[in-house]
């Protein structure tokens, strides 16, 4: 921690400090936003604008272990997305959240913007179970918008296929209340329990949660609008390279079946993820690299 103080900390805005579970964060705090990005999974936990409240929603119950991922803020999700349909036994979302990445450079620009790129490569352990070479930089603007850009390298001799996603977890007044915009007239694959049909088209009408809901959006480039009435706020979700988004929130069976997410915390979130799934899954050339960006207004 001392060292990488000494190497890129900011006086009076970016200091690495012993997080929750003492795992090492890095601590924003301008003039203009806060924010709190952890090195275990180069986990985003916290973004608020100045005067304004938090907009990324962490579960009470989160594990802080080097172990299990975080249950909250956005969670990188790569190689693969879910659970792994083929290879060996792998955790779900893929090892991206679940390793710790290494800090590349913080800066801070003139207007107050602080930019902090975090770098992981693949290594023996990722190997065992993802036999490809693969850089990622995950580079986090953290100014009056919350941007977050993860490029994936191929930096081995054989191309390979990859699922990502920026797992966003939003925090909302009561999930019941609120609605999503952007998504109308886009096909899904519903993987709630006891779907009645796998492959749905959404309507002309905004999304809203009345049940357990957990969709992949499938070749959607458009953003999202957030609406929460309950706390009179609207947050647009914008991206780049990214051909899916997925709306999930567990509601009450599944949030109780979670040790890491309390009983209760199910009105008070919604994940829009900004993601690249499925058929959308990226293809990647030895040298090629691929960008997708999620953009929080
Ligand atoms: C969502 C998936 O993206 O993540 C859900 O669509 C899953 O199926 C959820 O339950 C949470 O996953 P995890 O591994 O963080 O519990």
């Amino acid at each position: 921690m001392k060292d990488l103080n000494q190497q890129f900390a900011i006086p009076s805005a970016a200091q690495f400090l012993p997080g929750e579970g003492n795992l090492t964060k890095l601590e924003i705090r301008t003039t203009i936003a806060a924010a709190d990005i952890y090195l275990h999974g180069a986990h985003v936990t916290h973004y608020q604008r100045r005067g304004e409240q938090p907009i990324l929603w962490m579960s009470k119950r989160s594990w802080f272990d080097v172990s299990e991922p975080i249950r909250g803020g956005v969670p990188v999700i790569f190689p693969w997305f879910g659970p792994r349909k083929d290879g060996p036994k792998s955790p779900n979302h893929g090892f991206a959240r679940l390793v710790s990445w290494e800090i590349e450079s913080v800066k801070q620009a003139n207007d107050g913007v602080v930019t902090v790129v975090l770098t992981f490569r693949t290594n023996e352990q990722t190997r065992l179970i993802w036999p490809y070479d693969a850089e990622l930089r995950y580079t986090v603007v953290v100014g009056s918008t919350l941007v977050m850009s993860l490029e994936v390298r191929n930096t081995g001799q054989s191309a390979f296929r990859f699922e990502e996603a920026l797992h966003t977890y939003f925090t909302v007044s009561d999930v019941r209340q609120i609605s999503i915009r952007g998504l109308e007239g886009v096909t899904y694959f519903d993987k709630a329990p006891g779907a009645s049909s796998l492959r749905v088209t959404q309507d002309g009408q905004p999304i809203t949660i009345v049940s357990e809901t957990d969709r992949v959006y499938m070749a959607t480039r458009s953003r999202c609008v957030l609406e929460d009435p309950g706390s009179s706020r609207r947050t647009v979700i914008e991206k780049d390279g990214s051909d899916t988004t997925v709306v999930w929130n567990p509601w009450i069976a599944k949030a109780a079946a979670m040790p890491d997410f309390g009983n209760d915390e199910w009105t008070q979130m919604v994940c829009i993820e900004t993601a690249n799934v499925g058929d959308n899954a990226v293809e990647l050339a030895p040298g090629a690299t691929h960008l997708m960006r999620a953009t929080l207004k």
